[in-house]
């Protein structure tokens, strides 16, 4: 279990279900585990090409998401489609989901017990997406699944390697919108993504 003096990343290498995509989000859809649920309209699943080599992962729904129930639709994930077009790909080419699937109220950060109760359906998602490439947005994605001492300022823009996975943090698209200057380094990380792509 999750210990919040100390916690440790959860591991996204860890499910031994052999169920399919569309039966998973539809069991995710009804998931009532926790409380964020109560706050929320519904369960904001991920979205795009389950066939994708490229996953991205950010922290959870915010207003707009909870409303339309699709992840990164409001600002933010206005600025993420540019981003992705930046390097010539659409959201139907990518998978987009959340560390934590329910909005928590007032957009603050999931606890870690809320992030270790939502992972095993983003567990599920990268099971059945096996992605080459996933990309953490944002410190609460870094923290939650690789680093809960890590810092999203210092450790964005380098390759981790697990399993075969290249994991790349940067920057949340949100925190572009409060900070212009985080702009450059998010274009540098997406290049690096695209190459790794390629290869
Ligand atoms: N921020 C996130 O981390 N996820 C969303 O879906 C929207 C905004």
């Amino acid at each position: 279990m999750f210990c919040e003096e100390n916690p440790k990343p959860a591991s996204l290498f860890s499910n031994k279900t052999n169920k399919n995509y569309s039966d998973v989000k539809k069991e995710a859809l009804s998931c009532q585990r926790c409380h964020l649920r109560e706050g929320a309209q519904q369960v904001v699943f991920g979205t795009g090409n389950p066939s994708s080599s490229l996953m991205l992962v950010g922290e959870g729904p915010g207003a707009r998401e909870d409303e339309l129930g699709e992840p990164f639709v409001g600002r933010a994930g206005q600025l993420l489609t540019k981003i992705l077009a930046a390097i010539n790909l659409q959201r139907s080419d990518v998978y987009i989901s959340n560390i934590v699937k329910c909005r928590p109220p007032d957009n603050r950060q999931p606890s870690p017990q809320e992030m270790e109760v939502c992972m095993p359906w983003l567990r599920e998602e990268f099971r059945l997406i096996k992605p080459k490439v996933l990309v953490l947005l944002g410190a609460t994605a870094y923290k939650g699944l690789i680093d809960p001492q890590g810092k999203i300022t210092r450790d964005r823009g380098k390759w981790i390697e697990k399993n075969n996975l290249l994991i790349m943090p940067t920057f949340h698209p949100a925190a572009l919108l409060r900070d212009p200057r985080k702009k450059v380094p998010v274009w540098e990380d997406f290049q690096k993504i695209e190459q790794a792509l390629k290869n």
